[in-house]
C-alpha cells in the first residue's frame, strides 16, 4: 500500500455519483486516481461509480471509455488487464440534462438499484466535475429527488465534492454556499482547491511547526518579504471558453495563490483537526488588506500574453488577463506591514511554482555596502513544483584573501530524501473525501474571505485593458511596489 497508513476497520462501501463523467478532469485525473487507489488496496471495500452525462451511453460504452482514459492517463503501464475490466465494470452510466428533474428521479432510482445491493450499505459521494455555473441547479435538483441530507436510508454517509472555481465572486460564491448549504451541511461539503493536496503544500505546516527553529523568526521583526511564484509557460490550451470568463485572478490567485499566503501566515493550530486548521487559514484570509482605487496602481498589474486574443474561443477584443502580480498585506499582529508578493501567469518563462520567504538584514553590515544585504539576505525557498526543494540561503566567505560575501544555499531535495511517495493529488484528496477528512479542503468562511479580496481588486481595476507582455517573458515590465 502506497502513501499512508490505513486506520479504518472496515471496508468502506461506497457509491460515487460522478457529474461531468465524459469530461477532461474525469479523464485525466479522478479515473486514473480511482484505479491507482483501488490498486494500491486503499479502497478494499465494495464500489460503484455512476457516470452522470449528457451523452446517451450503454453501460459498456462507458465502461469502454473509462478504460481508455485510464490506459492513457495513468502514469505507469497496467499490468493486470483483467483487474482493470474488473475495475470498469463497476462504473454505470446515467444519462441525465442537469435541467431536467424527471432525470433526478431516474438517478434516484438508479442509485437505490446500485447502492442498496443485498447486504450492503453503501455510502454516498456526489462528485461535481461541472463548470462553477451548474453547481447550484444541480443540487437543487438533488434535493427535489430526495438525494439531499446527511444519510441513506441504510445509515451511510452523504457527502457532496465541488470542483473549483467555487462561484464567480463573493455574490455568487455565497449563492452557492446558500444553496448547497439549504441540502448538505457544511460537515458534507468538501471543496477542492488540488493545491492543498500536493505533498509540497502539505509540507509547508510540517515545516513551520515541527521545527523549532523557524517560528520564533516568522513574523514581521525578522521577515522582510513574502514572495509567491505560480508560473507557466504554457498558454491556455484549449480552454478559450473557460478561461476567457474567467481570468487568472479567479483561476489561480483566488484559491491556489490564496491558499498558499495562507498555509506560510497563519498561526499554529490548536490542533490538527481539520477546523483548528482551517479557522487559523480564515482568519489569515480576513486579515489581507482590501486593494482600494487609491492603491490599485501601487499594488496590482494584470497583463496578457502576446496572441492571447486570437486563441480558439477568445473574443478578438478580450481584456481578460492571463498575468497578475499584486503586493498583499495581512493586517494583523504578526504580519503588519510585510509583504506578500503573488505573481502568477500564462505563458511566461518558466513552469515553477516556488514560496521565497526573504529575511530582514543584519543590524549593520560588516562585508559590504548596505545595499549589498539583499544579495545575501538569509532566505527560505519552498519551491513546490517541479522539483520538490526546500533552500535555506545565506551569507558565505567567497575563498581567498579579500573578505567579499556571497550567497550559498543548504538544500532539501524530496527526490533523494524519499522514495517516490507516488500519491498525486487527487489520489489524496479523493481518499480524503471518502474518509471524511475536510483538513484540505476549503471552507465555506475561507472561501467567502478570499472572494471578497479579489473582488477589490477587479473593481478596482476597473476595466483597465491588461498590459501585454511577451510569451516566454517573466510578465509585463511594470512592477508593482
Ligand atoms: C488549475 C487551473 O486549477 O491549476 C489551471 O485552472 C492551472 O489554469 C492549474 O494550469 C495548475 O495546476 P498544477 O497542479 O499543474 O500547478
Amino acid at each position: 500500500m502506497k502513501g499512508r497508513e490505513h486506520v479504518r476497520d472496515e471496508p468502506l462501501n461506497f457509491t460515487i455519483v460522478l457529474f461531468g463523467a465524459n469530461g477532461d478532469l474525469a479523464a485525466r485525473k479522478l479515473y486514473p486516481s480511482l484505479y491507482q487507489l483501488v490498486l494500491w488496496g486503499h479502497l478494499p471495500g465494495a464500489y460503484r461509480i455512476l457516470g452522470v452525462g449528457r451523452r446517451d451511453l450503454t453501460h459498456e460504452e462507458f465502461r469502454r471509455q473509462v478504460r481508455d482514459k485510464i490506459i492513457m492517463f495513468s502514469s505507469g503501464t497496467i499490468d493486470d488487464m483483467e483487474h482493470l475490466e474488473y475495475f470498469c465494470s463497476r462504473f454505470f452510466h446515467v444519462r441525465l440534462d442537469i435541467e431536467r428533474i424527471e432525470d433526478y428521479y431516474s438517478l434516484q432510482k438508479e442509485i437505490m438499484h446500485v447502492s442498496g445491493e443485498p447486504g450492503l450499505c453503501s455510502h454516498l459521494l456526489f462528485y461535481l466535475s461541472t463548470p462553477p455555473s451548474l453547481a447550484s441547479v444541480i443540487v437543487r435538483n438533488l434535493r427535489e429527488a430526495g438525494l439531499g441530507g446527511k444519510h441513506m436510508e441504510c445509515g451511510g454517509w452523504r457527502r457532496i465534492v465541488v470542483e473549483k472555481p467555487y462561484g464567480t465572486d463573493l455574490r455568487s460564491a455565497k449563492e452557492l454556499n446558500a444553496e448547497i448549504g439549504s441540502v448538505f451541511g457544511e460537515e458534507q461539503i468538501f471543496r477542492i482547491d488540488h493545491y492543498l493536496g500536493k505533498e509540497t503544500v502539505q509540507n509547508i505546516l510540517v515545516f513551520r511547526f515541527s521545527n523549532g527553529i523557524f517560528e520564533p523568526l516568522w513574523n514581521r521583526h525578522h521577515i522582510a518579504r513574502v514572495e509567491i511564484t505560480i508560473a507557466e509557460n504554457f498558454g491556455i490550451r484549449d480552454r478559450g471558453a473557460f478561461y476567457d470568463q474567467t481570468g487568472l485572478l479567479r483561476d489561480i490567485i483566488q484559491n491556489h495563490g490564496l491558499q498558499l499566503l495562507a498555509s506560510i501566515a497563519m498561526e499554529p493550530p490548536v490542533d490538527l483537526a481539520a477546523d483548528s486548521v482551517r479557522d487559523e487559514k480564515a482568519k489569515v484570509l480576513r486579515s489581507i488588506r482590501r486593494v482600494s482605487p487609491q492603491s490599485v496602481e501601487r499594488a496590482v498589474v494584470l497583463g496578457q500574453y502576446e496572441g492571447y486574443r486570437a486563441e480558439r474561443q477568445v473574443a478578438q477584443d478580450s481584456m481578460t488577463e492571463t498575468f497578475a502580480a499584486v503586493d498583499f498585506f495581512v493586517d494583523n499582529w504578526r504580519w503588519k506591514g510585510v509583504p506578500f508578493f503573488i505573481r502568477a501567469g500564462k505563458n511566461l518563462a518558466e513552469t515553477l511554482t516556488e514560496i521565497v520567504i526573504t529575511f530582514a538584514c543584519p543590524p549593520q553590515n560588516f562585508f559590504g555596502p548596505p545595499e549589498s544585504c539583499s544579495y545575501t539576505a538569509n532566505q527560505v525557498i519552498l519551491r513546490i513544483q517541479p522539483e520538490e526543494t526546500i533552500a535555506i540561503r545565506f551569507g558565505a566567505k567567497r575563498p581567498g584573501e579579500s573578505v567579499i560575501t556571497d550567497p550559498v544555499y543548504m538544500r532539501f531535495n524530496y527526490r533523494d530524501s524519499f522514495a517516490d511517495p507516488g500519491m498525486t493529488p487527487y489520489h489524496r484528496l479523493l481518499l480524503d473525501a471518502l474518509e471524511g477528512n475536510q483538513m484540505n479542503f476549503i471552507r465555506q468562511d475561507s472561501v467567502e474571505y478570499s472572494w471578497a479580496v479579489i473582488d477589490a481588486i477587479r473593481e478596482a481595476v476597473g476595466g483597465k485593458m491588461p498590459e501585454i507582455y511577451p510569451v516566454g517573458s517573466w510578465g509585463p515590465s511594470r512592477t508593482v511596489g
